[in-house]
């Protein structure tokens, strides 16, 4: 197993019974990395002191000209420590939660001061689903998602300030499928926005961070090449038309979105997104995501005007069951490299 994948290994008989509750907390912190994240930057900083960790934006990951302010990594910062929370409760840790805790430092996303020991969480289903979420970019099973799971995808969305939007209407797909194939084709006709694409591109999971052409359904010889291929020649189009058969073939499609548009609401959106990902995966069900048409400024008001909402999209995603039963992982850098012991 390449040691970037075996991330994904991690055992609950791994957890550390016998040592100190720092080591404890330290331990969860493998999973939490296994969240999503833009481009796989993974661009969370974790610092321990005592009974509270810090969670940092690490800035020096944004993807610059694609999401200038940064808030696709927010969002992502927002996932890790959904998956943070989740562990702390199921090995029985309770946590006090701020977010943004510091007008002057706007990278120190959350502060979470873990208290006392109490009896383990009940949310096992949602816990054993972090090892077995991933984005699924193929073709879904015929298999349709039912009503039912489409009422629980709304009400696990509710816990936080967001709201879930499913998306079952034809018309409305095929609309979408369009404009996701004109984001795709107004975000690659900038250069340094397809350099930027390249530079997290992979040729395979030895790298810790970025996106291995394997997980965009690459062979592999195409993949090992991807990161060379990318930097010299522009898919653009071949994105933009496959992106656009896949929206329009996916049954189910979902929008979660925000009240506002700022780091608080971003964090809540990744708190969220976290939730019903992983709800979706103890369905059985993946998620794949769509997200350059939010971030094409104007093809996010349009896609606000088509769904008559006043509310921000932060996230556009596609669900369904998967055709394969194994899915390989991307890889995710050591712990070591992000989680650092402080002292007061
Ligand atoms: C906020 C956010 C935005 C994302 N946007 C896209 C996207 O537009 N297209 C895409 O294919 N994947 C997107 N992803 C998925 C990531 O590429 C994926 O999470 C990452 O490669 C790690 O792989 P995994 O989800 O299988 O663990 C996004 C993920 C997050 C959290």
């Amino acid at each position: 197993m390449i040691t970037n994948l075996k991330s994904w290994l991690i055992k609950e008989s791994d957890y550390p019974r016998g040592m100190n509750d720092l080591d404890k907390v330290e331990f969860l912190l493998h999973y939490a990395i296994l969240a999503p994240s833009s481009w796989n930057a993974q661009p969370w900083i974790f610092k321990l002191k005592k009974n509270t960790i810090e969670l940092y934006h690490d800035i020096s990951r944004i993807q610059s000209n694609r999401d200038p302010l940064g808030r696709e990594n927010i969002i992502s910062c927002g996932a890790a420590l959904y998956n943070l929370l989740l562990s702390m409760r199921h090995f029985g840790f309770t946590a006090d939660v701020t977010l943004l805790p510091d007008a002057d430092k706007p990278d120190l996303l959350s502060r979470i001061v873990w208290k006392s020991y109490s009896k383990p969480g009940k949310d096992n289903k949602l816990f054993k689903s972090i090892q077995k979420r991933h984005s699924y970019r193929k073709p879904f099973s015929e298999e349709k998602i039912s009503q039912d799971i489409i009422d629980l995808f709304i009400d696990v969305s509710k816990d936080r300030n967001t709201s879930f939007f499913p998306l079952t209407n034809n018309s409305i797909r095929l609309a979408l499928a369009g404009m996701i194939c004109e984001a795709d084709k107004d975000l690659g006709s900038n250069k340094a926005t397809r350099q930027e694409y390249a530079s997290w591109i992979r040729s395979s999971a030895r790298h810790g961070d970025g996106v291995p052409g394997y997980a965009f359904g690459l062979g592999p010889l195409e993949g090992i090449l991807a990161p060379l291929t990318h930097k010299v020649f522009n898919y653009t189009d071949e994105f933009a038309h496959n992106d656009e058969a896949l929206t329009a073939s996916s049954t189910f499609l979902g929008l979660i979105t925000t009240p506002e548009d700022n780091p608080y609401n971003w964090l809540e959106a990744g708190l969220s997104l976290q939730k019903l990902l992983l709800t979706a995966t103890s369905n059985g069900i993946q998620a794949s995501f769509l997200n350059q048409v939010v971030a094409v400024p104007e093809l996010r008001s349009r896609l606000q005007s088509l769904l008559e909402i006043s509310t921000y999209p932060q996230l556009l995603l596609r669900f369904g069951y998967p055709q394969e039963e194994e899915i390989t992982p991307t890889p995710r850098r050591k712990l070591s490299e992000v989680a650092f012991e402080e002292e007061d």
